[in-house]
């Protein structure tokens, strides 16, 4: 089938190159000329793991290509998918611009039918609307439908979340475009992975629904960990605990620093919002959200803890991507801990295995922040460590290295990597969360 992506950020780029890998000829659209032009060369311009080999793959057996020519893009496929940022706006509404240029754009150019899918993540209703731009743009009518097919990869696991998926969900208003949807899915749908169809509306709310349930669990365990401080209780054994049950389950209950990322902090608020407009209160988001930007901040007491003056001292962060196994900060706790850090005269030595490059244009008004090559690097004469990211590599160093090079043996463990009872044996002060 041939399919055009609009948007080759981490969710298009992902789907353009699986989509490529299970036959189809997909062009990969972008209005970001260096990207293109990047890609265009076999750069990849985010960090993903696997994501490389299997672009290069497709590129060279002729069935992945890069554009800035949207017009191509449109008439040369029978598939139009939009994948396309929906950033918090001012008004915390999913800010749909990007989204409504793309619907003008292929109105504008649409030379036969075809199927446009909304694959960025866009509240309820949105199809509609860009249906109708899609008509207003249109130099005459020409029949198309439109699909709602929310993506639910984890960035670090992209390409494993995309061909691998718990379910695939297509919201639908016409038989012609559920058999192309289902088509192109044929490869995955093999396997026995679930392919739901619903109409557009829910297909739409299953996103939104997915990721705040997904917070919701979230912020209640750092909720449950605060109280575990307070009456000296472990929430890693809460967790473990609740999770053996069956109606529990064990995943997302792990308590930390608060969660950030291109997803959940926007889609809840999103939420909060659609039910606002449709007088729907969201109490619980709202409570999910003020708790997640509290335990962003929980960390700074933390630190003060064991280090009352923060002025002129040496803090060593390991861990700026928001989560591991993606050089990805938006909404990183990091982003707070290191702000807060610089305002209160600390010097900073970083260390991120690969979100280095994206920190630095984060950071370019912080002075006193330095970057390591390793982590061990970053612990050169510090008064305490902070971990912000769970990174792998943090899990297995060498302790007493650690504590040698550390000027004072002081770790704030924001992702609870280690276990207190045996840091504390080996010497050092060590606070993790919620236990
Ligand atoms: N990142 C994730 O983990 C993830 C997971 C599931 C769903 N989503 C959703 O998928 C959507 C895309 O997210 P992302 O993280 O890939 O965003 P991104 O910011 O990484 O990429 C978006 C891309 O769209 C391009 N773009 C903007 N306007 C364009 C236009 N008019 N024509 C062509 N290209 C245009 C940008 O240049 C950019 O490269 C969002 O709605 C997001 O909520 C993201």
């Amino acid at each position: 089938m041939k399919i055009t992506v609009v948007g080759t950020g981490y969710v298009g780029l992902v789907a353009g190159t699986c989509l490529a890998d299970l036959g189809n000829e997909v062009i990969c659209v972008d209005v970001d000329k260096d990207k293109i032009s990047k890609l265009n060369k076999g750069i990849i311009p985010i960090f993903e793991p696997g994501l490389k080999d299997l672009l290069d793959r497709n590129v060279r057996e002729k069935r992945l290509f890069f554009t800035t020519d949207i017009k191509k893009g449109v008439q040369e496929s029978l598939v139009i998918f939009i994948a396309v940022g929906t950033p918090e706006g001012k008004d915390n509404k999913a800010d749909l611009k990007y989204v409504w240029q793309v619907a003008a754009d292929i109105g504008k150019y649409m030379n036969e039918y075809k199927v446009i899918v909304d694959k960025s993540t866009v509240p309820v209703g949105t199809a509609d609307k860009v249906k109708k731009l899609i008509r207003e743009n249109q130099k005459k009518a020409i029949d198309f439908d439109i699909v709602s097919n929310p993506e639910f990869l984890r960035e670090g696991e992209a390409i494993g979340d995309f061909t691998f998926p718990d379910r695939i969900v297509i919201g639908v208003e016409s038989k012609r475009a559920e058999e192309v949807m289902t088509q192109i899915y044929k490869g995955i749908t093999r396997s026995g992975k679930p392919l739901i169809v619903t109409d557009i509306k829910s297909s739409e709310l299953i996103k939104y629904a997915s990721n705040a349930m997904l917070a919701t669990r979230i912020s209640f365990m750092n909720e449950i960990a605060n109280l575990c401080e307070k009456v000296g209780a472990d929430v890693k054994k809460v967790a473990y605990g609740i999770g053996l049950d069956s109606r529990i389950g064990p995943r997302f209950l792990q308590a930390g620093i608060g969660y950030g990322g291109s997803c959940f902090p926007k889609d809840v608020q999103a939420l909060i919002k659609t039910g606002e407009e449709n007088n729907s209160g969201f109490k619980i988001l709202d409570a999910v959200e003020e708790v997640n930007e509290q335990q962003k901040l929980s960390i700074i007491p933390k630190i003060k803890k064991l280090l009352p003056e923060l002025k002129n001292k040496t803090i060593a962060v390991w861990g700026l991507a928001f989560k591991p196994k993606t050089d990805d900060m938006r909404e990183a706790p990091s982003i707070i801990l290191i702000n807060e850090l610089n305002k209160a005269g600390a010097k900073i030595q970083a260390f991120d295995p690969e979100a280095e490059n994206t920190a630095k244009k984060i950071f370019s008004h912080v002075k006193n922040l330095s970057y390591a090559n390793t982590p061990y690097d970053a612990l050169k004469n510090a008064d305490v460590l902070v971990i912000a990211t769970e990174w792998n590599v943090f899990r297995d160093l060498d302790k007493e290295k650690m504590k040698n090079l550390l000027k004072h043996p002081n770790i704030i463990d924001g992702r609870n990597v280690y276990e207190p009872e045996e840091m504390r044996k080996l010497g050092f002060n060590y606070i993790g969360v919620g236990r």
